[in-house]
């Protein structure tokens, strides 16, 4: 995605969302982390993802962002999974949190004009909370006609969808509560208003919002209370309820997450003192949540381990757990790259060869997106379809050096 220029940066004189958010602790008192992050992405007219100037990748670039070969592989391994299930005449691909749209255009564009009879079958669904972003996405999208629907979780009915629901990055950018050890017990992080001429946001511990905060690590069997005094991180109950409502919609199907995380164990590392909230502004990291309110993005990391172990209680079979410089390689990545080197020898354009060539290091890159968790989920397949190899999770040669 171009940059879009300076004219389109807010301002930090732009008070609005804080004052908002400030006079509603005023009014209410100290709120949980989870209550002013949701405020700060979503706020309708001001929410960082509300916002209607927001330049969509001029904070940070996803991995749509940077080459349609992203949504061309997901289009591949997605292909694979109708094959397994029988090659239905109604297959839904439902993405959730599709941001620009502009994976959903590579993606259709790309199934379109490779698989007639998969497309004869394909329901394309959006799920997108924010209002803004679904405009953005209906104009990008509007060629498509009634190929491709906005859903509501509501209008879904359960056991209904046959078919994949996917994200990229959605799991990550759910409100998270946020706890600190304290000699020995957990509290929880609350955000407060402080008055005068240093007043602003400030942070204030409390007894947790819900009895869900120590459940979560009692079911990891991590003993969280135990760790140093002043040992914080998050806790992300928005996915719990979100994979709740993935297994009740799902009749026969499969659940393909991207996502950065880690699995327990190493999120909730004691070495990883800080936990993992980060704020995202023009290319920068941030660790300070409460600048840039609403002109900054707000994510904690995911933690696998509870998507699987929650999912497997709720039905949803973990088929596979891998990175995303695998998961890309096995369906076709790395013969992408060589191909690319050809085209190079024979003279083709070279300025375009060599953007395209670091756009794809870039998916695989270890330090960056190549690391991405990719899982994935199934429910209501045969014993037979479950054991199908995945073409993007086939090789566990490749699979041996990921250090979760
Ligand atoms: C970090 S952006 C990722 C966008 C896109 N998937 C990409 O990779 O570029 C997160 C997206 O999830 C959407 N989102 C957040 N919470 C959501 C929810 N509960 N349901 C649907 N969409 C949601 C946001 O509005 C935004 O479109």
């Amino acid at each position: 995605m171009g940059n879009p220029g300076l004219p389109f940066l807010p301002s930090q004189a732009d008070r609005r969302l804080p004052e908002l958010i400030g006079s509603r602790i005023r009014a209410r008192g100290p709120v949980t982390f989870a209550q002013f992050m949701e405020w700060a992405l979503y706020e309708p007219g001001l929410g960082y993802y509300e916002r209607e100037h927001l330049p969509l990748g001029y904070d940070y670039r996803t991995s749509p962002h940077l080459a349609a070969d992203f949504a061309q592989l997901l289009a591949e391994q997605i292909f694979q999974f109708w094959h397994i299930l029988g090659s239905p005449p109604h297959f839904a691909v439902i993405e959730m949190g599709a941001g620009s749209g502009r994976l959903a255009e590579d993606w259709l564009a790309y199934v379109g004009s490779t698989w007639p009879d998969f497309w004869q079958a394909l329901e394309y669904g959006i799920l997108e909370r924010s209002a803004f972003l679904r405009r953005l996405q209906q104009e990008r999208l509007a060629g498509y006609g009634e190929k491709v629907r906005w859903l509501e979780w509501d209008e879904i009915p359960d056991g209904s969808v046959t078919g994949c629901f996917f994200s990229n990055e959605l799991v990550d950018a759910f409100p998270v509560h946020r706890v600190q050890v304290q000699a020995g017990a957990l509290r929880e992080i609350y955000v407060d208003w402080a008055e005068g001429e240093e007043g602003g946001f400030r942070e204030v511990l409390g007894a947790p919002s819900t009895p869900a905060l120590e459940t979560y690590f009692a079911r990891l069997g991590i003993p969280i209370a135990t760790y140093p005094s002043g040992y914080q991180t998050e806790v992300n109950l928005k996915a719990l309820e979100w994979l709740q409502l993935l297994a009740r919609k799902l009749r026969r199907g499969y659940v393909l997450t991207f996502d950065y995380g880690y699995t327990a164990q190493r999120y909730y590392s004691p070495q990883r003192f800080q936990g993992t909230l980060l704020a995202y502004r023009q290319h920068g990291t941030y660790a300070d949540p409460y600048v840039w309110v609403g002109s900054q993005d707000l994510t904690a990391h995911v933690d696998f381990t509870t998507l699987q172990q929650v999912g497997e209680s709720l039905g949803l079979k973990c088929l596979g757990f891998t990175q995303q410089s695998y998961f890309l390689v096995n369906l076709g990545l790395a013969k992408r790259l060589a191909d690319l080197s050809q085209v190079g020898d024979e003279g083709g354009d070279l300025g375009q060869v060599l953007r395209r060539r670091h756009a794809l290091h870039a998916l695989l890159d270890p330090l960056g997106l190549g690391s991405f968790g990719v899982l994935l989920q199934a429910k209501g397949l045969s014993d037979s379809e479950y054991a199908q190899p995945l073409r993007g999770f086939v090789d566990p040669e490749l699979h041996r050096g990921i250090a979760w």
